[in-house]
This record gives C-alpha cells, structure tokens and sequence, in this order.
C-alpha cells in the first residue's frame, strides 16, 4: 500500500461517508477574474469550513487562503493556454517540489480526449501519476473542459476509462443520462463538475442524481460561489454528498439558510 497516497485521499473523501465535497475555484488559471471569483480570499471565507477539499491554483492559495484555515488542497497544476487560444495545450505548471512544500492532498490536471491537444494532455497524466506514486500524492484528472466537447455517456465515459487506465486516483466529470454505466465502467472514484451556473434547485437535482448513480462527491464551483446565498447552497450540497438528501429536502436546507 502506499500509504501516504492513501493518507491524503483519505483527507478528501470522508472515511465516514466515503464521499466528498470539493470546492472548485480554480477558474482563473485560463478564464481569468471568473464572476463570483474577482477577490478569492472574500469568496472563499465563509465557506472553506465546509469544503472537504479545495481545488485552486498555487497563486491563490498562497495569496489568498491563510494556512491555518486551509482544507486539505487539491492543486491545479496543468495550464499554460488561456480561453483565447487553443485550451488543450495545457502543461504541466508546477514542479512536484512546490505541491509537497504546499503540502497538498491532491494534484490535478485536464485531459482533452478528442481535442488537439489529447495527446500531450494524456502523456503529462502519466507523468504526474509516475510523480504521485512516487511521492505519495493522489491525482485527480478532469474531463471534458472545453465548450465544443460533446457531454453524453458514450465520450465521457472513454474518457474516465481512458484516465482510470493511465492510473489517475480520481477523475472529475459531468453528469449525464446514462451516468450509472460511466461509474460502473471507472474503476476509481468520479465526482462532478457543477458546470455553469443554473438555478439552485437544478443544481441540487444534479448533485442528487449524481449521487445516486454512484459519484462519489462532488468538485463544484460556479453553483457554489455564484449563487445568492453561496454558504446556503453549499451546506445544502453538502447534505447531499453525505447525508444523501433529495433535491427537495436540499432545496429547504438551502432556504432555510440563506
Ligand atoms: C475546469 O477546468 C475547472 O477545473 C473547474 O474547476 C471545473 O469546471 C469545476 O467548476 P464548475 O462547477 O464551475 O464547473
């Protein structure tokens, strides 16, 4: 066993619920001053008590969440393009030195099966999962950015397969009909992505269908940070994750807390 590996992913998924809620807020490392994220650290405050993880950026993190209050940290560390160039050139942006003096739980990078960049994207996993195992840290890869990827079953579900095969420890899709069969076919935990901004009540209905097909938690943000009442919507989600709520009941907790 590794243990170390073990040790962190234990951190990010609850050992009592076996799940997670990850806060994502790592947007801006191609999209730039996302809406909601234009000042982190005043987003991020009322919540991170509530984020079993953290999903950001080494600049934002350093700048911008105090080690003490700090969840366990899930690091980006593929970038290197920007919204206005071709996305799925993504490198590798941090030594392996950095994550482990920041003292990550995770390290995590996009991989863009079917995009120009699928090749590079999928051999820089194998080099970070060559790294995590070596230095005991879990990798988590993200699948599907990019506004043309088609989103069903079929392309999400090679693409998790594809990641699982490479050794990633976990991967972070979206929800789709047919979700049931991507899970059973990913031999590591998935979580989702909340994707753009909708109503809360189709956000909690996401995160609840989510579940029950078998995800494992969720990495979310805009459905978090953006929505009215972000501290409401994320003690609701995270009645979801782990006490296994319906949307409805959710939606009341949400309610009852903003
Ligand atoms: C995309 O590459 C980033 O990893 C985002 O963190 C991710 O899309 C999750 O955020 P959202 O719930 O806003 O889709």
């Amino acid at each position: 066993m590794n243990w170390g590996l073990e040790n962190r992913l234990s951190k990010i998924f609850r050992p009592d619920t076996g799940r997670t809620v990850m806060l994502a807020v790592d947007h801006g490392y191609f999209l730039g001053p996302t809406s909601g994220l234009e000042k982190p650290a005043v987003t991020l405050e009322p919540l991170l008590e509530y984020a079993n993880a953290l999903m950001l950026t080494r600049g934002v993190l350093r700048k911008c969440v105090l080690p003490e209050k700090a969840p366990p940290i899930v690091l980006r560390v593929s970038g290197g393009t920007s919204i206005l160039t071709e996305l799925s050139h993504e490198g590798l942006t941090v030594d392996i030195e950095d994550a482990i003096r920041l003292n990550v739980s995770a390290i995590t990078l996009s991989i863009f099966v079917g995009a120009k960049g699928e090749r590079e994207s999928l051999l820089n996993l194998a080099k970070l999962v060559d790294l995590g195992e070596k230095y005991g840290i879990p990798v988590l890869a993200v699948t599907a950015v990019g506004k043309d990827m088609v989103r069903d079953a079929r392309y999400l579900g090679l693409a998790c397969r594809i990641a699982s095969e490479i050794g990633a420890h976990f991967v972070k899709t979206y929800y789709c009909d047919g979700f049931e069969k991507i899970v059973e076919n990913t031999p590591v935990p998935i979580v989702i992505a909340g994707g753009k901004k909708v109503s809360e009540t189709e956000a909690l209905e996401l995160a609840a269908n989510a579940i029950k097909a078998g995800a494992s938690g969720v990495d979310m943000g805009r459905n978090i940070f953006q929505s009215e009442s972000p501290q409401a919507m994320i003690k609701a989600v995270n009645a979801v994750v782990h006490d296994g709520v319906d949307a409805q009941k959710a939606y009341q907790i949400y309610e009852s807390n903003r």
